[in-house]
């Protein structure tokens, strides 16, 4: 297998990447032969497609404010970050973990690197579309493929590897399963990351900083040139090995929730606590759409005290309604406040994906699942 490196003049927002890469190619002799693979960094396809936003055109939210503060970044690349991914899983300072369309990336793959000063380069836009379209308007006629290529970090691992952001004209994943190791038994669990081995190839004749080699030809890799979309497989979170031993936290709030937040804080005003003064309401989601909200209710015999969270749960499941989505709380706490273990116990009894939004009245809130919050819990299976 060989691998040639592409190098190019520096690739400018705007500028056509095919031509580009087209004519470095033929300034160096390269052309495209049957089953090549064009590997192209993903910062240079954005940057092309003009994905490069300049910081101080950013105006942060307070959702960035609070959550560049508590992870010790520029608030405008947070409110990048928050605009860019689905979730923010949590972070170290400097760097958060985002979920966006079921894959995992630092800072939503927001980059300064080889950005110009003050600027950033987004993903592109639809890294799929854009590698099915260089493969296009590059093969003239030949069987080729085509990757967009960035790199990433394993847990526990320094160091950046190559990992497949889209591909087009081969498969990014192969089932190796039903193959036979070297005494014959048949593995059953192993596919084979073909787009992002091939990525970690490039890489090493790419590189990452100033060498001005954004693309790389792999020849002879033997990876068969396919009519296929560029789809990366992914596993639900779930399945996954490392969340599914090390279990998802609470994470912030990114969203889609506000009204129920509100309708928790309202409910405040419904508490009954005269004895610690201390006011929580909850609103309580059910699937139909409805929802119930409730105050804390407290007793002279502090046992007998109701949360807010049961007193909604009462509400709902006296109006019949017994089927949860989300329940949102709010208190005046310093951080998020925190369902007591017994309303733990009494939200998992209706289900293990209830969606808990925690708020303090300051709006600052986090989520996380019923089962995150209480993970290993004694539920009606263990009945069985
Ligand atoms: N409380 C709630 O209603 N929900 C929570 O998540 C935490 C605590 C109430 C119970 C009691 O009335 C008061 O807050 C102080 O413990």
């Amino acid at each position: 297998m060989q691998v040639l490196g592409i190098k190019t003049d520096l690739i400018r927002p705007g500028d056509d990447l095919v031509e580009s890469l087209d004519k470095a190619m033929a300034k160096s002799g390269l052309a495209f032969q049957d089953g090549d693979i064009l590997v192209v960094s993903e910062s240079t396809v954005a940057t092309a497609e003009g994905r490069v936003v300049a910081l101080d055109d950013v105006t942060p939210g307070d959702r960035a404010q609070t959550l560049a503060a508590r992870y010790g970044k520029d608030p405008r690349e947070m409110e990048l970050i928050l605009r860019e991914s689905d979730e923010i899983m949590g972070g170290v300072p400097g760097v958060v973990l985002t979920l966006n369309k079921g894959f995992l990336y630092p800072n939503a793959g927001i980059d300064n690197s080889n950005a110009p000063p003050g600027h950033v380069v987004l993903f592109p836009a639809n890294a799929e579309r854009s590698a099915q379209l260089i493969r296009e308007r590059m093969a003239k006629g030949r069987k080729i493929g085509v990757i967009i290529g960035d790199s990433r970090t394993h847990p526990l691992r320094l160091g950046c590897v190559g990992v497949a952001l889209a591909c087009a004209g081969l498969e990014a994943v192969e089932d190796a399963r039903g193959q036979k190791d070297l005494f014959g038994r048949e593995l059953k669990i192993t596919r084979k990351a073909v787009a992002d081995n091939l990525v970690s190839a490039a890489q090493i004749v790419m590189g990452e900083g100033d060498e001005g080699i954004p693309a790389a030809i792999v020849r002879d890799s033997s990876v068969p040139i396919r009519e296929v979309g560029g789809e990366i497989p992914t596993i639900p979170p779930a399945e996954c090995m490392y969340i599914g031993a090390l279990g998802f936290g609470p994470r912030p709030y990114t969203g889609g929730y506000d009204d129920l937040i509100e309708q928790a804080r309202g409910a405040r005003a419904l508490a009954y606590a005269p004895y610690t003064g201390f006011k929580v309401g909850a609103a309580l989601l059910s699937r139909s759409g409805q929802v119930y909200s409730a105050g804390n209710i407290e007793n002279v015999s502090s046992g007998a005290g109701i949360c807010a969270e049961r007193a909604a749960m009462a509400k709902a499941i006296a109006s019949g309604e017994c089927d949860f989505e989300a329940i949102a709380i709010v208190g005046e706490t310093i951080e998020p406040i925190t369902p007591c273990g017994i309303c733990r116990q009494s939200l998992i009894e209706f289900g293990e994906d209830i969606l808990v939004i925690m708020a303090n009245v300051k709006g600052e809130a986090i989520t996380a699942s019923a089962t995150d919050l209480l993970p290993r819990a004694f539920t009606a299976g263990c009945l069985k």
